[in-house]
């Protein structure tokens, strides 16, 4: 009998997802390892993430066609080229108190005959999979997350397509901004952690960066931008991470409104900026948030090899009957850490290692 391979991926999508996918489903269904193991895979995608395998109904074959997705290698070939994911996403939480449907989850489990979920996403997903692994489900997980906040890990998928973007927006950014002597306020994604502001305003020199892990003082910004007055330097970049706070406040919210996993919708914060920066400067200001834009399009180099790396990783871990883990890239290996150590943490930027507080940017020396 074959193994069932469920995999699914929850979340907000990013490149690199299709990638996992393409390279769990291909590894488990390689003919030559096929033919070296003792065992077989079956591998069954899961669309929409948990809400498919929460409403899908196994006894009803048009639910079975819209909720789940057959994976062969013919199938998913081209899957790496491309960004998104081809099962779909959703932040649908099987274990949301307000509406527990843990134990539809666990029945459709049993009833599918999955023998093992491969869970490929952040930490509200990877935190099912633990909730799930905690009642006697086979689960591993593989990091995803363009807030590069998952802890365990140095790398998880779509973290790189995602500052390439920032980079290549701000490329394009500095020729308005030069031409009309402007400062530009970016605003990047990044709830907890300011790796992607980071990482994306230093490969991009940008001249300030505002993450959340230093709440900023907005004097202290314009302060650093009047410096620059009466000099050759025409226009000034400034990123800031959507999750940055004001000293003593909260973070810039869109709405009230409230996901599954409890997490508001993030916004406003580039506009306070670059009003301020105007009102008290005098410099003129504009701002662009980059949004979804940086989870879209196709996967960077670096997302497509880690997604291959990490989708074989899973399979081997399933060999190994090395469950409740995450695939991990640490130290320049892939090894796994286990999913208790991953859920309610927060891989976040060190401000004493990686931060300049005086000038609110990279740190330029590491003494
Ligand atoms: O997946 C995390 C994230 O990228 C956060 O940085 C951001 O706040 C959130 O997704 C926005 O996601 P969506 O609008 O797709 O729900």
């Amino acid at each position: 009998m074959a193994i069932k391979i469920a995999v699914l991926t929850g979340g907000g999508d990013c490149p690199g997802l299709n990638g996992a996918i393409k390279w769990v489903t291909k590894t488990a269904l390689d003919p030559l390892l096929v033919r070296d193991r003792s065992v077989k895979f079956e591998v069954l995608g899961i669309m929409e993430g948990w809400k498919g395998l929460v409403e899908v109904d196994p006894d009803d074959p048009k639910s079975c066609a819209e909720h789940l997705c057959p994976l062969d290698e013919e199938k998913v070939r081209t899957w790496d080229r491309y960004g998104g994911t081809n099962l779909g996403t959703s932040r649908t939480n099987p274990f949301n108190p307000k509406n527990d449907r843990s134990d539809k989850l666990m029945e459709n489990i049993k009833k599918l005959g999955i023998d093992v979920v491969v869970a490929i996403g952040g930490e509200d997903t990877l935190g099912v999979a633990y909730k799930l692994y905690k009642r006697g489900v086979k689960t591993v997980g593989i990091p995803k997350t363009i807030d590069g906040d998952l802890v365990g890990t140095e790398y998880s998928l779509g973290f790189d397509s995602a500052v390439n973007i920032i980079m290549e927006e701000i490329d394009r950014l500095r020729t308005t901004a030069g031409s009309h002597n402007r400062v530009f306020v970016v605003e990047t994604m990044g709830r907890h952690a300011g790796w992607l502001a980071l990482e994306g305003g230093e490969c991009s020199g940008a001249y300030i960066i505002v993450i959340p892990e230093y709440p900023f003082d907005i004097d202290r910004i314009c302060e650093l931008l009047m410096e620059r007055k009466g000099r050759e330097i025409q226009y000034s970049i400034v990123v800031v991470s959507e999750g940055a706070k004001l000293g003593g406040k909260k973070e810039f919210y869109k709405d009230e409104k409230v996901d599954d996993f409890g997490h508001r919708s993030l916004g406003g914060i580039a506009s306070f900026i670059s009003d301020k920066i105007q009102e008290k400067t005098g410099f003129e200001s504009r701002y662009v948030v980059l949004s979804h834009l940086q989870r879209g399009g196709s996967p960077s180099a670096r997302d497509r090899l880690m997604a291959r790396w990490f989708g074989i990783a899973a399979v081997d871990m399933i060999l190994n009957d090395d469950y409740g883990r995450m695939v991990s890239y640490s130290h320049g290996e892939i090894t796994s850490v286990p999913l208790k150590e991953v859920v309610n943490n927060l891989r976040l930027v060190e401000i004493d290692k990686y931060y300049d507080t005086t000038r609110y940017n990279g740190k330029r020396s590491i003494l």
